[in-house]
């Protein structure tokens, strides 16, 4: 039998064609005859196009033709939801009137047989506006005329439990109360691959290369969008230069392309700018957050209130619903309250970002958890393992597998937690304050319905696929190991496609899911096809277990096996071979059970940092970062670790240098190219180092594994802030902690 593949740190099975430039992004497809669209954008935020012309853009040598609202073709209502897959993320269809809701708005497209032909001629496009708004009110400012949302995917975003203020005041008398408000900026997801679109009609059949998180999202909504049956509608991404989010819902770009397709007759290709991209296709917003906890003075928790104020655009309903997995659930409490409030403004559409809410409110969780940890004279790690949650508080389900406090452990031992004196401004090296920071990672393990196919070659090639995604993160790797290791297989022999509608259906990517939910369907299809095998092998007279009843044979290791005679067996390849057919198939679907609904399944970690302050300069090194991480069985050790790594920096990015910063004239994000809005590059990362609890979780899916691409940035900020703390005796409760803030 071949050995187990599932955990193994094996290469990127596409990581030949990543780094010789073979692997193909959705802006590289070569297309005859493709054209070009350019999008003119609102340099306003809030008013009316008073005048668009286009005159002078048309006649520009090459052009075809220049689409506004005025000329557009008309469209349906998209109609997706989670369900049926797709959800268009704004509430109106681009071009659809000449308001203006954000800077960066669509406002035309000019479409031309080369790019700089069409660029030049949207530079030519001239728009008027009226009614003119020129001052952006700040989140604050925005409040007045802010709702209170009664749910957000059906979580209630008012929640309470148990008496928050009663709590509160017993514990001004006996224990301790802390009070303290955190803010987030917006953020912009920033992939290395800006969004593309490249659609082609031909006849009634579309195709459209996009880089999406949702192949079947996309699918649906254009379908229904330009009236189309699917089958008609093909959605190919077999690579995603990484999505965090704004790739997840469908954006007007995207629907744009085909738009203009259908107008110009030619095939269009869209591909957004890096500025483009800050207002395109969302952002994670701006949040100020109240936190009050209450603590007896053992440390254990009476009171969390947790109390969110954000924004969404004029155009879309999103919340950053930061206290909902994270206040609710990460420590035992009785009584706690997460309300939320949502502002509306003139800015571009926010969306979910790398652990929407929880990246957000685990900064604010954690650094209240970490000053509450002072004032009871209490060590942080101790404080969270006096609070550790037996059971999920919201639902008062057990957890599916937890091994959270192995996490605080081993992260303490390999960090060397124990070191740490408990004053700040203990620990000096040369020019630099030295502290020590830890928070609590959170993020819930999700798993949605999802279709595979296992196909079986005569000659002991597997193909296996569904229309998922690999953003960067492996799948293409994972899902080659996990068909491997459930055929019994070596892993050479097998290939797994995705990104292509034509696909059995993959779920969004999205909430981490990707890996425990298409794993289940792989693990079902393989079971598929060996039912296949035994039914083809022993109704076949040629066959060495021809008439044993199916029960009593089983397939494993590319054979069929008599089960009380392991002599009477043959390889899958002679049955394929005598049916006369190139392959036998097993295809499965997978959803959630009704059995799923007795645990509660949520992903734990801690992350233990150490920062470096030079006093003068104000600036933090982040010197070195351990991340204990549960999320139930690796498929990949290396992929994981590089997904938690990735999220750590990402996190150190929020922690120290991301900012959006939206222009209060105009509304338009003047932060827009990496020059300007700053992450982290080699030169800002040290040492990360990651530990795994590795533990199936015996209840998500038969292979055991949690998602592992979002958990890695909650409570890094925390992390950072609690060590920059730690080191300097400076609280910094607003992101980013930038040098001004220490000197
Ligand atoms: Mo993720 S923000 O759920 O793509």
């Amino acid at each position: 039998m071949p050995a187990e593949v599932i955990g193994k740190p094996i290469d990127r099975v596409d990581g030949r064609l990543k780094v010789t430039g073979a692997a193909r992004y959705s802006a590289e497809f070569p297309v005859k005859n493709l054209h070009h669209g350019w999008i003119v954008q609102s340099t306003i935020m809030s008013g009316k196009v008073a005048s668009i012309d286009t005159s002078a853009a048309e006649k520009t040598p090459g052009v075809v033709c220049v689409m506004t609202h005025t000329n557009a073709p008309k469209i349906g209502t998209p109609q997706g939801n989670f369900g049926s897959g797709g959800v268009f993320a704004e509430q109106r269809l681009p071009l659809a009137d000449g308001v203006v809701h954000h800077a960066g708005q669509h406002l035309a497209v000019v479409v031309a047989d080369t790019i700089e032909r069409a660029r030049h001629a949207a530079s030519l496009v001239k728009v008027t506006y009226d009614d003119v708004t020129t001052s952006l009110p700040t989140l604050r400012e925005a409040m007045e005329g802010a709702s209170e949302p009664g749910d957000w995917f059906g979580e209630q975003l008012q929640y309470k439990r148990g008496d928050v203020d009663a709590a509160i005041s017993a514990a001004g008398k006996d224990g301790v109360v802390f009070e303290g408000t955190y803010e987030t900026p917006a953020e912009t997801h920033n992939p290395m691959e800006p969004s593309a679109t490249i659609a082609h009609f031909e006849g009634d059949n579309l195709t459209v290369y996009d880089a999406t998180q949702w192949i079947v999202g996309t699918q649906a909504i254009l379908a229904n969008v330009f009236e189309l049956s699917k089958d008609n509608v093909r959605v190919i991404c077999p690579f995603v230069g990484g999505g965090f989010g704004c790739k997840g819902f469908i954006w007007p770009h995207t629907i744009l392309a085909v738009m203009a397709a259908r107008m110009s007759g030619k095939p269009v290709k869209i591909n957004l700018t890096r500025a483009q991209m800050f207002t395109s296709c969302g952002h994670r917003p701006e949040t100020i957050q109240k936190m009050t906890l209450a603590a007896g003075k053992d440390g254990k928790l009476t009171a969390i209130k947790h109390e969110t104020t954000t924004y969404t655009s004029k155009v879309a309903e999103y919340v950053e619903a930061c206290g909902q997995s994270t206040s609710r659930l990460v420590y035992k409490c009785d009584n706690v309250f997460t309300p939320h409030k949502i502002a509306r403004r003139h800015v571009a559409s926010p969306t979910f970002m790398r652990a929407p809410a929880e990246t957000p409110g685990m900064f604010a969780l954690e650094s209240a958890m970490d000053e509450l940890s002072y004032a009871l004279k209490m060590d942080p790690l101790d404080l969270r393992r006096a609070n550790f949650a037996e059971v999920n508080g919201i639902s008062n389900r057990a957890w599916s597998s937890n091994f959270l406090l192995e996490c605080y452990d081993v992260g303490a031992d390999k960090f060397g937690w124990k070191s740490r004196k408990p004053e700040p401004r203990a620990t000096r090296d040369g020019d630099h304050l030295v502290g020590y920071g830890m928070a609590t990672a959170t993020f819930p393990g999700l798993r949605f319905p999802a279709s595979a196919r296992v196909r079986y070659y005569a000659d002991g090639k597997v193909v296996a696929g569904s229309s998922t995604h690999d953003l960067g993160t492996g799948a293409y790797t994972v899902f080659t190991q996990v068909t491997a290791e459930s055929l019994g297989v070596p892993v050479e022999n097998v290939t797994f496609e995705l990104g292509d509608s034509t696909l059995p259906r993959g779920p969004l990517a999205g909430g981490s899911n990707s890996s425990a939910t298409v794993s289940e369907a792989i693990v079902n299809a393989v079971d598929d096809l060996h039912k296949k095998m035994i039914e083809a092998a022993i109704a076949d007279a040629k066959s060495p277990v021809n008439g044993i009843p199916a029960d009593d044979v089983e397939a494993r290791d590319g054979k069929v096996i008599a089960k009380a005679d392991d002599a009477k067996s043959e390889p899958f390849t002679a049955i394929i071979a005598r049916a006369g057919k190139p392959f036998i198939e097993g295809s499965a679907s997978a959803a959630p059970t009704a059995e799923m609904r007795k645990h509660a399944f949520q992903s734990f970690g801690a992350h233990f940092v150490e920062v470096r302050v030079d006093e003068l300069l104000g600036r933090v090194r982040v010197s070195r970062v351990f991340s204990a991480i549960d999320v139930g069985r690796i498929l990949n050790h290396k992929l994981a670790k590089s997904q938690i790594q990735g999220s750590v920096v990402m996190g150190i990015g929020m922690a120290l240098m991301e900012h959006t910063v939206f222009d209060s004239r105009t509304g338009r994000p003047v932060t827009d190219s990496l020059a300007d809005y700053a992450v982290p590059v080699n030169a800002d990362i040290r040492d990360i180092d990651v530990y795994f609890t590795d533990k199936a979780d015996p209840y998500l899916n038969r292979v055991g594994c949690r998602g592992v691409g979002e958990i890695g940035i909650t409570g890094v900020a925390a992390a950072v802030a609690n060590a920059v703390f730690h080191a300097t005796g400076k609280r910094v409760r607003k992101l980013p902690i930038t040098p001004d803030a220490l000197l």
